[in-house]
């Protein structure tokens, strides 16, 4: 069963790349499921709507993630309660509208759980991940509870990112870092099965710095003249990993990285 994870879509670049390409690709490399952290989706790069929701879901997304920025559009709060696609980070402080695992169910009665989990370093407070992973853990198996776990980790950086991988191996499919809005170049798969890439990437203009307009973002550093952080808007590149699971043990057979677009190519 192949499922493709798309990294952090950003603004109306990323988004309509997804909307003009996700249903070829799919059909193109024989997908079966696909779920797309969305938390950088709207207009201004922060945060979700519920309009973006249903189009990602009409093109062919199954299951949306998020993270820090899933509360920025303040509509989702409502919408995320009627949505069950829809999961923000399941270890935010109670209460938090929503759910941050869920298991959904495809045409063919595979169980696929996804969980959304938010790291706690350089990252907005929430409870202890490695603690609530702990638990989960405890409460959850691979092959009982569902047929396929695959685990989004949303954080900044890549020991807390490698360390959750390892927590999970062997007890989920795959485990994906999301976040930085850059690919790590790690995809493999862990010594007892588990897929496992520190971050996706982002899906959008990468002629940018992690997303944002890159001369402003410069002149922000520079303390030069600038306003609020606002995404570019050239041709987005999507970045990605697609996991190949065995059924029959719910680790993975095959990982690879995923990019669709020209931009993270080492040519003018
Ligand atoms: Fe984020």
């Amino acid at each position: 069963m192949k499922i493709l994870f798309l990294g952090d879509v950003v603004g109306i670049s990323g988004c309509s790349k997804i909307l003009r390409n996700l249903k070829s690709e799919v059909e193109k490399r024989q997908i079966d499921f696909v779920i797309v952290n969305a938390e950088n989706s709207a207009e201004a790069g922060v945060g979700i709507t519920g309009e973006i929701c249903k189009d990602f879901f009409n093109c062919g997304v199954n299951v949306i993630t998020s993270g820090n920025h899933v509360w920025d559009q303040k509509e989702i709060m409502n919408y995320i309660e009627k949505e069950n696609r829809l999961l923000r980070p399941y270890n935010l402080f109670k209460p938090s509208p929503g759910k941050g695992f869920e298991i959904y169910k495809t045409t063919n009665d595979i169980k696929i759980g996804v969980l959304n989990l938010m790291g706690n370093v350089f990252m907005k407070k929430c409870e202890d991940v490695f603690e609530v992973a702990k638990n989960f853990l405890q409460n959850h198996t691979l092959k009982v509870d569902y047929d396929i776990l695959i685990v989004d980790f949303h954080g900044e950086i890549t020991s807390e990112k490698n360390a959750i991988g390892h927590f999970f191996d062997g007890k989920a499919s795959l485990v994906v870092g999301t976040h930085t809005h850059i690919p790590t170049n790690d995809a493999r798969i862990l010594k007892n099965g588990t897929a496992y890439q520190t971050d996706a990437g982002m899906c959008g203009d990468y002629d940018s710095v992690i997303g944002m307009d890159k001369e402003n973002s410069i002149n922000r550093f520079l303390k030069e003249s600038s306003v609020k952080h606002f995404p570019a808007t050239g041709d987005a590149t999507l970045s990605g990993v697609i996991v190949d699971c065995d059924l029959k043990t719910g680790l993975s057979k095959n990982v690879e990285s995923y990019i669709f677009g020209s931009q993270l190519k080492n040519t003018l």
